[in-house]
């Protein structure tokens, strides 16, 4: 899969604008809502592991391989994925932590 946008800081993510990037070395989808709150998901789809793409019409991220879709917060919104991709919480770039973990 492609970069959106490689050297892209989630910081630097307008209001309403989501983007595969690359944090702390890994893919990570990132969106800004609405209030300026980041949400950062892992890109790999939760069915059998393909990359995710993002949807800027829906705000959504949807799977190119199988049409799995999910929310900016990961949850699934279409299977044929069950589980929802997961979550982590940006704190900083070098401190990325899993919301599991
Ligand atoms: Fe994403 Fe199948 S790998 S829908």
């Amino acid at each position: 899969g492609k970069l959106d946008s490689p050297n892209m800081k989630p910081e630097n993510l307008a209001k309403g604008e989501g983007a595969v990037i690359k944090l702390d070395g890994h893919r990570k989808g990132a969106y800004r809502d609405d209030e300026g709150k980041l949400h950062i998901v892992d890109t790999t789809c939760t069915h059998i592991g393909c990359e995710v793409e993002w949807n800027n019409g829906d705000k959504t991220w949807d799977c190119p391989c199988h049409g799995s879709r999910f929310k900016y917060t990961g949850e699934v919104i279409e299977g044929p994925a069950e589980k929802p991709l997961q979550k982590y919480d940006y704190k900083m770039i070098d401190n990325l932590t899993s919301e599991d973990s």
